[in-house]
C-alpha cells in the first residue's frame, strides 16, 4: 500500500484556462484533496492571492499542509464538508475578498482509492468502510450492508450505481445478513461483499474478466455515494457557490459519472435560461433574468494525452460557468 498521499490532479491545464487566475485574486477550492489544483492557483495569484480550501479527509489535508508548505500565509483551510461553503466564507470575510472562481474537483483521490483500508476498492481486502472523514462521519458502508431494510438497499442501489439487479443483490444481501448477524460481524471486508456479489448474481470469480466493468462495480458506488451523501451534498452545495461569487467570477465542477454530471449540467443550465414561461405561453412573461452564462456549451474532456499518462482521468467531465 502506498505510503505517500497518491493522487494526479485532472484537467489542470484547463482549469487554469478557464478560470484564469490573476494576481491578488481569491479562489475557493472545494476539494482540497493533495492540494494539485490549489496549488496551480497559488501560483498563479502570486504575490498576494488566496484560496480558502475544504476537505473532509485527514491525510488529505497533511498531505496538502506539506505540499502547499511555501504557500501557507495565503492558504485557509476548513477541515469540513464543502457544504459550509457560504458560512465559511462569511466567516472569513475579514481575511478573505469575493472570490474570482470557485473550484469543486468531485469524488475521491487516488489516494483513497488505493488504499485497502479505506474501503473504495473491490480490487483490496480491506475494511468496508468508504468514509471521506473517518473521525466525523459514523455511518460506514458496512453498516449499511448489515443493518438497512431491503427497500433502502433496492433504492440507493437504483439510483446511486444504476444496479440493473438491484432486487435480486438487495435480496441477497438480507439472507446473507443472519449469517453475519449471528457470527456478530461488526464491519465486513471489502472481498467478502465481492464475493458475495458473484454469488448472488452467479458469476464464477474466474469468469469476471468477461466483463467490460467488475459486477462490483456499481455496487460500491452506490455506497459510496450514500456513505457520504454526495449527491445530496452537491446540490446543496452549487446554490451557495452562485451566491457567494461576484459577477464575473467562474464555477467550475469536474464531475466523474453520470449522476454528478446530470444534476450539474441541469442547474446551469436553468440558471443560464433567461426565460422560464411554459412552452405553451405565446409570449414571455416570467420576467426571468439568466444568473449565469456557460463557459463551456459542451462538456470538457481529458485530452487522449492525458488519458494516455493517467488512465483514471478518462471519465472526467468540467462544465464551467460565469455569474452575470
Ligand atoms: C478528486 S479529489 C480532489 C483532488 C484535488 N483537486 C487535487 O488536485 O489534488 C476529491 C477530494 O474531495 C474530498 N471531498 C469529497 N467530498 C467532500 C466534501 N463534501 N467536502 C469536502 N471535501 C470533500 C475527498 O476527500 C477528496 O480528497
Amino acid at each position: 500500500m502506498p505510503v505517500e498521499y497518491q493522487h494526479i490532479s485532472v484537467l489542470k491545464q484547463e482549469i487554469l484556462e478557464l478560470m484564469k487566475p490573476q494576481p491578488g485574486q481569491h479562489f475557493i477550492d472545494g476539494t482540497l484533496g493533495g492540494g494539485g489544483h490549489t496549488e496551480s492557483i497559488l501560483e498563479q495569484t502570486s504575490p498576494d492571492g488566496k484560496v480558502l480550501a475544504f476537505e473532509l479527509d485527514d491525510r488529505a489535508i497533511k498531505a496538502a499542509k506539506k505540499r502547499l508548505k511555501k504557500y501557507q500565509e495565503r492558504l485557509i483551510i476548513v477541515h469540513k464538508s464543502y457544504v459550509h461553503l457560504k458560512q465559511e466564507f462569511k466567516k472569513h470575510t475579514k481575511e478573505f475578498k469575493k472570490p474570482s472562481g470557485i473550484i469543486l474537483d468531485l469524488g475521491l483521490s487516488s489516494d483513497q482509492l488505493d488504499r485497502a483500508d479505506r474501503g473504495f476498492s473491490f480490487k483490496d481486502h480491506g475494511s468496508l468502510d468508504m468514509r471521506f472523514d473517518k473521525k466525523g462521519q459514523t455511518l460506514t458502508a458496512s453498516d449499511i450492508i448489515l443493518t438497512w431494510p431491503e427497500d433502502k438497499l433496492i433504492k440507493i442501489f437504483r439510483e446511486y450505481g444504476e444496479v440493473k439487479q438491484s432486487k435480486r443483490l438487495a435480496k441477497g444481501f438480507i439472507l446473507w445478513r443472519q449469517t453475519l448477524v449471528k457470527q456478530k460481524q461488526k464491519m465486513l471486508k471489502t472481498s467478502m461483499l465481492v464475493y458475495v456479489i458473484l454469488r448472488i448474481l452467479n458469476i464464477k470469480p474466474d469468469s469476471v474478466k468477461r466483463f467490460r466493468k467488475h459486477p462490483a462495480t456499481q455496487v460500491f458506488q452506490s455506497l459510496r455515494i450514500a456513505v457520504n451523501g454526495e449527491l445530496d451534498n452537491l446540490q446543496s452545495v452549487l446554490p451557495q457557490a452562485i451566491e457567494v461569487l461576484p459577477t464575473g467570477g467562474r464555477l467550475a465542477v469536474i464531475s466523474f459519472h453520470s449522476l454528478e454530471d446530470r444534476i450539474v449540467k441541469r442547474y446551469f443550465k436553468k440558471l443560464a435560461q433567461n426565460c422560464i414561461c411554459p412552452p405553451t405561453n405565446p409570449i414571455c412573461n416570467c420576467d426571468n433574468e439568466a444568473q449565469v452564462k456557460l463557459v463551456n456549451k459542451r462538456a470538457i474532456k481529458p485530452s487522449q494525452a492525458e488519458i494516455t499518462s493517467n488512465p483514471r482521468s478518462r471519465s472526467a467531465i468540467l462544465r464551467v460557468i460565469e455569474k452575470v
